[in-house]
């Protein structure tokens, strides 16, 4: 096999807010890739750091009364502690704010201006007299120009959509000091993009870089047109003097998207002095020199809203200053919480730390990695499926099957496992579908691992059933025989361990100890423990109970209330008119509620006939059916129209029944099914009837 040398990032937190579960997608992605290509005998170094600079953070620092150095520390400090309880093994974790930063960014802006990359223009802003500095649009309120709305933001207007220039709005004011604004002009710096609009429909294109709908989505931008990229802010600003400025000019600063991704570069350059000389020491030109392209591999993980700066800037940033490019950009979508966007009010806006408190991070990572993959989707964490997924796969599929053979072995026969392998078939079964997994892993599809992870374990399951051995043990002369089934289970849990081990590191680490062994690599997936002894058996994992979710949002609702939410972390975020909208899979980017077929699959529906229909003495909005669903019995369902139809009109129809409901006992009897109409309870509502050939009983699907 041909090591691999391989530089993955996550992107860089911004440094003004706390780490909350949708960052978490990201994080825990990154690391359960990066932990599998190291276990597949890669040489994998994984690098992040804050990104320390903007007007965001210096405001923030301003209002906590402290430097922004003392700001930025601070937070710092609590990312790393957020992302080591959930157990992000980077290699480095460093700052935008480093000495590092500040000479890459210098030497390549200084190596774009050479070439004839940059160029100046002036700019009309609006400016706060007050606070002496010019107002990015998200500190600019105003009235829409367009609808006349009051209260609306300088990018767009949350009511009427309409995107348009901070300068536009209709009484505009400062967010920051409510004095009005007023227009000046100064000096920008500007990056020439549509310079390599040729170079970025190349590099777009080749060697599978990007997602299909990623690529898609950059075809539009080329479509519409590049345009130069606004990179220098004027003081007071928290970042990077741009060197070589005249004198005669105010400060100028490089915007912080400037210098962030070269924040990547930055703390790899702090890991490689860290390591010089060590065994694992690292050579810097070897991951960023252009020569050195095709040697190395580089991975940036990031969110679908940020596409615009990692896939056009960037690589444009790096070509233009004789750097390499990325080897691949991977951009996933974001996370909902019970179907919805995050909300704080609902207590669905749920911190990194808050989780931890109540909860085993090690259920999160492996409930997202049962949600991921290779595309640009929304992930949405159903917090009651999320407790049943976990203590059914992870309790009751996996931990089962030692907790239930373990016992056996440990009290009977002394903790050794049978000299031979009674079933090795079902083993080496269970190593192939490994080729299979680490694929998936690989790609991407970490759910599609999950998935064959968990049918082995269904395998494994399936045999201890069938050979029973807590009915064998009670038998005469089958020592050998229970020996050797709970010692089968014990070889397959050391398989789903091996398989398991990038997404539950603490768990499949306490599993080596029970296990008595110090290797889980991939490569050790078929090696079959033989009159080995393990130890005795530690619960591995508890299963989630409903009231640690609840505390968990109760605690979220309450911690959330005290205003110190992350307010300005969006504010360098670009809004729609800087052609950053979201990416999706599918063209409609809005949508964010998509079920799977799976999920519908689960609704059953049936065609059935009205046998009866009646009023329901004392309940005046209900219907009585009595329903022919094909069944041996007929159906009782209630249903709340009879303010829109006579028991009459509907007697004798075919309607559709959801048959898999689970019955509802009501104060009339019990209601066992549902009957499909449309409109509203309020406004009217219709029952759905249908043609007269369709056969009772039949599926709709
Ligand atoms: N500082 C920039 C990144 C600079 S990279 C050179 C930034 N910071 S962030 O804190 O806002 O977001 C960090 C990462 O977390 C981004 O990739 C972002 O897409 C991701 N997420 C933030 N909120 C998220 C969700 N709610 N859901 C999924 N991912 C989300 O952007
Ligand atoms: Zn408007």
């Amino acid at each position: 096999m041909k090591v691999r040398e391989i530089l993955v990032t996550s992107a860089l937190p911004y440094a003004n807010g706390y780490i909350h579960l949708g960052h978490l997608v990201e994080y825990i992605q990154t690391d359960i890739w990066v932990r599998a290509m190291k276990a597949q005998g890669h040489q994998v170094t994984y690098v992040c750091a804050d990104d320390a600079h903007g007007t965001a953070i210096m405001l923030k620092a301003e209002a906590n009364g402290v430097t922004p150095e003392e700001q930025i520390a601070s937070v710092k400090a609590s990312h790393e502690a957020d992302f080591a309880k959930f157990l992000i093994n980077f290699d480095n974790y460093h700052s935008t704010h480093s000495e590092e930063n500040k000479q890459f960014s210098e030497l390549i802006y200084r190596r774009l201006n050479e070439a004839g990359h940059i160029s100046t223009k002036d700019v009309e802003q609006l400016f706060d007299p007050e606070k002496q500095l010019f107002l990015a649009d998200r500190f600019v309120k105003g009235t829409c120009p367009e609808c006349d709305s009051p209260d609306q933001y300088g990018d767009n207007c949350e009511v009427c959509g309409t995107t348009y220039d901070a300068t536009e709005l209709k009484n505009p004011r400062s967010t920051l000091s409510d004095a009005t604004p007023v227009l000046k002009t100064s000096k920008h710096y500007f990056f020439d993009l549509p310079e390599f609009e040729q170079f970025l429909q190349d590099w777009t294109r080749s060697d599978n870089r990007l997602q299909t709908s990623v690529a898609n989505k950059l075809q539009e931008w080329f479509e519409a047109g590049l345009t130069s990229w606004d990179i220098s802010r004027d003081a007071p600003y928290f970042g990077f003097q741009i060197p070589d400025t005249p004198s005669d000019e105010p400060d100028k600063y490089f915007y912080v998207w400037l210098d962030a991704p070269v924040g990547y570069m930055a703390s790899f350059k702090n890991l490689c002095d860290k390591r010089a000389g060590t065994e694992q020491a690292l050579d810097f030109d070897r991951y960023w020199a252009q020569e050195n392209e095709h040697k190395t591999e580089v991975y940036h993980f990031i969110g679908k809203d940020i596409v615009y700066f990692h896939a056009l800037f960037w690589p444009a940033m790096l070509a233009g200053s004789e750097l390499r490019t990325p080897t691949g950009v991977f951009a996933h979508g974001f996370l909902m919480v019970n179907g919805e966007k995050m909300s704080k009010s609902r207590g669905t806006f749920i911190k990194a730390e808050t989780y931890a408190e109540h909860l085993h991070p090690e259920y999160l990572r492996y409930y997202f990695a049962s949600k991921l993959s290779d595309k640009v989707e929304d992930i949405n964490l159903d917090l009651e499926d999320f407790m049943q997924k976990v203590n059914s796969d992870l309790v009751g599929k996996v931990v089962n099957i030692a907790s239930r053979s373990a016992g056996f072995l440990v009290k009977k026969y002394d903790g050794i496992l049978s000299e031979t392998c009674a079933e090795p078939r079902l083993l080496e079964d269970i190593t192939k579908t490994g080729d299979e997994i680490a694929a998936a892993y690989e790609n991407r599809e970490f759910s599609r691992a999950m998935r064959l992870i968990m049918q082995c374990a269904d395998k494994a399951n399936e045999y201890i059933d069938a050979k029973k051995p807590w009915s064998l043990a009670k038998l005469e002369g089958t020592e050998q025989e229970v020996q050797d089934v709970c010692s089968v289970a014990i070889n397959i849990f050391r398989q789903l361990m091996v398989y398991l081990a990038p997404v539950l590191p603490e768990l499949t680490a306490n599993a080596k100890e029970f296990l008595n062994i110090d290797d889980l690599s991939f490569a050790s997936r078929n090696e079959w423990l033989l009159g080995h002894k393990i130890n005795k058996f530690k619960p591995l994992m508890q299963r989630i109970e409903e009231k640690d979710i609840e505390a968990m949002v109760e605690d979220s609702k309450a911690s959330l209330a005290q205003a110190d939410a992350p307010a300005v972390t969006e504010n360098n975020k670009p809004a729609a008119k800087d052609k950053s909208p979201a990416i999706d899979a599918n063209t409609d980017a809005e949508r964010t509620d998509y079920i799977g077929i799976e999920d519908f699959a689960k609704v059953e529906m049936k065609v059935a006939k009205v046998l009866e229909c009646n009023h329901v003495e004392g309940a005046d909005k209900l219907l009585q059916f009595t329903l022919d669903v094909g069944e041996e019995k007929p159906r009782n369902v209630f249903s709340g129209i009879r303010k829109f139809y006579e028991p009459e009109q509907l007697t004798g129809k075919k309607v559709i029944c959801v048959t898999n409901l689970a019955p509802r006992k009501m104060k009339f009897g019990v209601s066992e099914g549902m009957v499909l109409s449309t409109g509203h309870p309020k406004t009217g509502l219709t029952v759905v009837t249908l043609p007269d050939n369709c056969v009772i009983g039949d599926v709709l699907a």
